[in-house]
């Protein structure tokens, strides 16, 4: 059995089964799907050579559902609680020509509330199986980013998916979820999707220059201040739009100036806005339309926004929401742009985008 592994949020199986699908066709693949509801994760069934090409040539970045990704080498049935070690490692066997050795190793489970509950068995079994690959010379003794990561994903306590992903396509966190605490003060607990989005979609040795003390945004639908208290927080000077009320503990950092008008409306006086933030609850065509007017307009140079998704068919609707916004950008714009999109893991019925002109080489 080979193929590939995506984990998703539990629910949005379909989605990401039908995104792969697309994905993998484009790349001359023509595997098939397999998955139950809400098991938070998909197999897409393919050859192994198949596999191997999609983990090294399909960026991870690229897919909206998938959290996490990697080609599978073998399911594994793990009888004795013992023996689970060796269990992983007579799967391995077979492979160890063509896969040699791991350079790391994760022990994970799909996000669904039985798996989860193996999460701390996860982590302890994770010491006595490192030693073991390590004894058989299928792991190497410190961590190589060179070699493939060897991906231990527990579906259930008694079977496992093993399998491997590239460090140039994978994400750093185990089942691709940044789990991140809610700060104290923050006003509503939406504030830890733009947390999540700024560290997904900024890479870390950009950060300092992308998102600086002393920049200007604009926050759309900004109340009651998640987004805002995000902005705030890195320093930021923020014009936050909605007619609902802010926090008072926002307004008395001096660095916001609430604006009751329409987001759809408002225009920032100066061409000074580094980000634009949206949170609007509204039709996502109108949303994607109104960002792509900003950046065309030159009244922001980043844009981070939501795009509700209530309907059946998510992946059809996200993937004509965000042709339209690239082709708009590419017939009226005249730079080069980057877009990224994510179901991040504080999304919910919903995908986050982030837009940008990118700057001159
Ligand atoms: C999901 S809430 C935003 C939550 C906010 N991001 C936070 O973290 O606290 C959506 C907000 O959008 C506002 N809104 C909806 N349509 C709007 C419009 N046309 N103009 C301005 N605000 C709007 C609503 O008043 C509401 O406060």
């Amino acid at each position: 059995m080979s193929g590939i592994i995506l984990l998703c949020r539990a629910g949005f199986e379909g989605d990401c089964a039908a995104e792969i699908q697309d994905k993998a066709t484009e790349l001359g693949i023509y595997g098939y799907c397999q998955t139950q509801p809400n098991q938070a994760y998909v197999t897409y069934n393919c050859q192994a050579e198949e596999a191997e090409h999609i983990a090294r040539k399909l960026p991870l970045k690229d897919l909206v559902f998938a959290r996490e990704m990697f080609a599978l080498l073998s399911p594994v049935k793990l009888a004795g609680i013992e023996d689970r070690a060796s269990e992983v490692i007579k799967a391995l066997e077979p492979h160890r020509e063509t896969f040699g050795l791991a350079g790391e190793l994760r022990v994970e489970t799909p996000d669904t509330n039985e798996a989860n509950q193996l999460s701390k068995f996860c982590r302890k079994f994770s010491v006595p199986l490192r030693q073991a690959l390590r004894k058989e010379e299928l792991l190497s003794n410190k961590p190589l980013a060179k070699r493939p990561l060897l991906h231990v994903l527990f579906v259930n306590s008694a079977h496992a998916l093993v399998g491997y992903s590239y460090s140039y396509n994978q994400t750093p966190y185990d089942g691709g979820i940044l789990r991140l605490r809610m700060p104290k003060d923050g006003p509503s607990r939406s504030t830890l999707k733009l947390d999540e989005a700024f560290q997904v979609f900024v890479p870390e040795n950009e950060q300092e220059k992308r998102i600086q003390p002393g920049m200007k945004a604009v926050d759309l639908g900004a109340a009651p201040g998640g987004w805002t208290y995000q902005l705030v927080r890195r320093g930021m000077m923020v014009q936050a739009v909605d007619n609902g009320p802010m926090a008072e503990s926002l307004m008395e950092t001096g660095q916001v100036q609430h604006i009751k008008e329409d987001g759809f409306k408002f225009r920032p006086k100066r061409k000074n806005i580094h980000w634009l933030v949206c949170d609007m609850v509204e039709k996502p065509a109108r949303v994607g339309e109104l960002m792509t007017s900003w950046l065309l307009e030159g009244d922001c140079q980043e844009a981070i926004f939501n795009l509700k998704l209530p309907m059946r068919q998510r992946y059809a609707a996200v993937k004509e929401y965000l042709d339209q916004i690239k082709d708009q950008l590419q017939t009226e714009g005249t730079k080069p742009f980057e877009i990224q999109a994510k179901h991040l893991y504080h999304d919910r019925e919903e995908i986050t985008v982030h837009l940008r002109w990118l700057p001159k080489q």
